[in-house]
């Protein structure tokens, strides 16, 4: 996490003005000045400042003023102050109402160095409370994982088992799964889950900027890095860190994670310091690792040392039995969301959902949901209402598409009933002609005379012209 920090110095002298900056500007730090209050408030309306140095006595506006501004329209940012001789009184006074320290002049630049230090410590602190604390309130237990299938089942099962070790975890599976809400649930319900869960996109960010994100600079190791800077490895110490899209991190990054793994030990990106952290790394992909391993674009060390404890989840298509759920679930998610009254769903257009293929898994279920609960009219999704990827589906038959809850279904009558609708519609098709019927349903036509003879269908009427 690498956190802004600007500073404004506010000052009617310009001496002071140009001391400040030009010791600031060496130590690294990214300044702005002005020369009284109002000028202050006008650039802090324009650009967020973390810091505000200003000095306590100047015409027109002092600096308790300008303390009471920023304690009223930006209390989230530090007011230092600087104080003249005989005024430690007011100083005092100033630290009551809200300001982060005060400086006596002439300020001595190790004492400025030191209190800014501080600030930007405390600044961290605090977002990575912020952080915790939102991570906390979205708490992902399995609670959030909607779906009772044997294969998701199988996954909690898993996640119980492993997320109180520290073992490396493989999450495997296509765009869409949900392998970051299994990565979570790993996390949280590990003995980690107060600390950070910090995930990254090894994907989306370039190489050399993947490096410094992951392992941290220190201060001076390439032009603009002027101050050290902590790594997603050390943020997440004692948490965990996933690493998302880990086929696409290059072979460079692959050698110092490697590293990492075998003895959870690295350097900054031009450091030369040995950091040891104490990081439990989850990682996923939706790419075929072990292809790459035997294409030679994945050390194959490295995918022995991340897979671990591999959990595979498995595509939509393979649980079709937890679409219903799903659908519930993002129906009143999303109708609570927008405030729109809870809609039902027709039988026909949930198994037309089930029988979809659901190339985007379960992010392509959930947007389709949110769309549906939007743009459907009545308060019954049919299956009009359903795009025509989904509505050209064949709705297959299953337990829940043929209305029976628990009991079981007659399998073979089912089945009866599925074929003999099929051999009716495929008569209709040809106008009555054996030949062409069996075609269409890859039976040789004898066959087909005997499923009917001994069924006792008759030919249909042929479709209507
Ligand atoms: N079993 C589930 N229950 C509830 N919501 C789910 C489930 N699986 C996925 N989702 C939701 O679907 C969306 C996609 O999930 P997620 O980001 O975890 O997928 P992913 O496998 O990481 O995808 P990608 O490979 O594209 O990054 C998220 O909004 C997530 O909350
Ligand atoms: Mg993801």
């Amino acid at each position: 996490m690498k956190l802004p920090f600007r500073i404004l110095i506010v000052d009617d002298d310009p001496g002071t003005l140009e001391a400040i900056s030009d010791l600031l500007k060496e130590a690294g730090y990214e300044i702005d000045v002005a020369s009284n209050g109002q000028e202050a408030i006008r650039k802090a309306r324009q650009n967020k400042f973390e810091v505000v140095i200003t000095d306590l006595s100047m015409p027109r506006m002092d600096g308790m003023e300008l303390l009471g501004h920023f304690m009223k329209h930006q209390p989230d940012t530090y007011v230092i102050m600087l104080t003249g001789v005989g005024t430690i009184a007011t100083a005092v006074e100033a630290m009551k109402q809200g300001a982060f320290d005060y400086l006596s002049k002439p300020a001595k630049s190790d004492e400025i160095l030191l209190v800014l230090k501080r600030a930007e410590e405390m600044m961290l602190l605090r977002a990575e409370n912020d952080l915790l604390r939102s991570q906390l309130k979205e708490r992902y237990c399995f609670d959030k994982i909607i779906g009772k299938s044997e294969p998701m089942q199988a996954i909690y099962r898993m996640i119980e088992r492993v997320a109180r070790t520290d073992s490396t975890i493989l999450i495997t599976g296509e765009s869409g799964t949900g392998k970051e809400l299994i990565a979570n649930a790993v996390h949280y319900n590990s003995e980690r889950k107060d600390k950070p869960f910090i995930p990254i996109n090894c994907g989306a960010i370039p190489e050399e900027l993947l490096e410094s994100e992951l392992f941290g600079h220190e201060k001076g190791s390439f032009t603009g890095a002027y101050r050290e800077h902590l790594g997603r490895f050390e943020l997440a110490h004692q948490g965990t860190i996933f690493l998302d899209e880990i086929g696409e991190m290059s072979p460079k990054l692959q050698v110092k994670l490697l590293r990492f793994l075998q003895e959870k030990k690295f350097e900054r990106v031009g450091g030369a310091r040995t950091i040891q952290v104490d990081t439990r790394i989850v990682a996923a992909t939706n790419k075929d690792l072990e292809k790459m391993v035997s294409a030679g674009s994945f050390r194959e060390d490295l995918f022995y040392r991340l897979n671990v404890i591999p959990i595979r989840v498995p595509p939509l298509r393979e649980r079709i039995e937890d679409i219903p759920l799903l659908i519930q679930h993002f129906l009143k998610q999303h109708s609570q969301k927008k405030d729109i009254p809870l809609k039902r769903i027709s039988k026909a257009a949930l198994s037309a959902m089930q029988a979809y293929s659901w190339p985007g898994n379960v992010r392509e279920l959930e947007n389709a949901i949110e769309r549906l609960v939007i743009l459907t009219e009545g308060d019954e999704i049919q299956m009009e209402d359903l795009p025509q990827r989904m509505a050209q589906m064949q709705a297959k038959p299953s337990f829940s598409t043929i209305g029976i809850e628990g009991g079981g279904i007659d399998l073979k009558g089912t089945l009866e009933e599925l074929e003999n609708s099929l051999i009716l519609e495929a008569l209709k098709k040809a106008g009555g002609v054996k030949n062409q019927a069996a075609k269409l349903l890859g039976l040789n036509r004898t066959t087909l005379i005997e499923k009917m003879k001994k069924k006792k269908l008759c030919c249909p009427d042929p479709p209507d012209k």
